[in-house]
């Protein structure tokens, strides 16, 4: 069963460090997020990388801020009205029902979350379901190499890995992008 990141340790999810490795306004834009994007934040946590999606998007888009944790999403609540963000809506899904309709999307975020799933292709199918023709999939994943933090190696998922699984559902432009030591990107575009 692979292990599911605990809401109790959901501080660890915001740090000075972690906003100077991954600095999640301009990965988001480097993965290709517009203004006017319809979004969903897939695994969203506190809302590390849905706030900045809102602000980017813009209020006449929406962010969909997705988890399965209810702890996860109230904090993503209550940072909203903290900074008087209107255009997130936090939604509890279950493990491979991501609630959205049909293609309704226009960009996907699932970061530090597929490594967290036992069945990679029936979420894949799920993401695929909701994402619209012509959106962009991205997503964050650790280097398949462990260093001092982090899930095991068996874990981990490589670029290969995940390039394979995107070229069978059919995805076209898949590209790697390197973040840091510890992390990579993914984007991939469905046709
Ligand atoms: C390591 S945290 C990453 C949070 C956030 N994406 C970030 O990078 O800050 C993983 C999150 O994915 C959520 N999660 C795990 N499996 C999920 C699933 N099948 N569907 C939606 N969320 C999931 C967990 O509850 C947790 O909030």
């Amino acid at each position: 069963m692979a292990h599911k990141f605990d809401h109790k340790k959901m501080s660890k999810l915001d740090s000075p460090q972690r906003r100077l490795e991954i600095p999640p306004l301009k990965i988001l834009e480097v993965l290709g997020l517009t203004k006017g994007n319809i979004v969903a934040d897939v695994g969203c946590g506190i809302g590390y990388f849905s706030i900045p999606a809102a602000n980017i998007a813009g209020d006449a888009a929406i962010v969909y801020a997705l988890d399965i944790s209810q702890e996860m999403l109230d904090e993503v609540e209550k940072k909203s009205v903290e900074l008087g963000i209107s255009n997130i809506r936090t939604i509890k899904t279950s493990e491979y029902e991501l609630t959205l309709d049909d293609c309704s999307v226009d960009f996907i975020i699932m970061s530090l979350v597929l490594h967290e799933v036992e069945n990679k292709i029936k979420m894949m199918d799920e993401i695929t379901r909701i994402l619209k023709a012509g959106g962009i999939f991205s997503m964050i994943e650790w280097e398949e190499q462990p260093g001092a933090s982090g899930p095991p190696s068996q874990e981990r998922i490589s670029f290969k890995e995940i390039s394979a699984l995107l070229s069978e559902k059919g995805y076209c432009d898949i590209n790697k992008y390197v973040i840091s030591e510890n992390f990579y990107g993914v984007t991939a575009r469905k046709l």
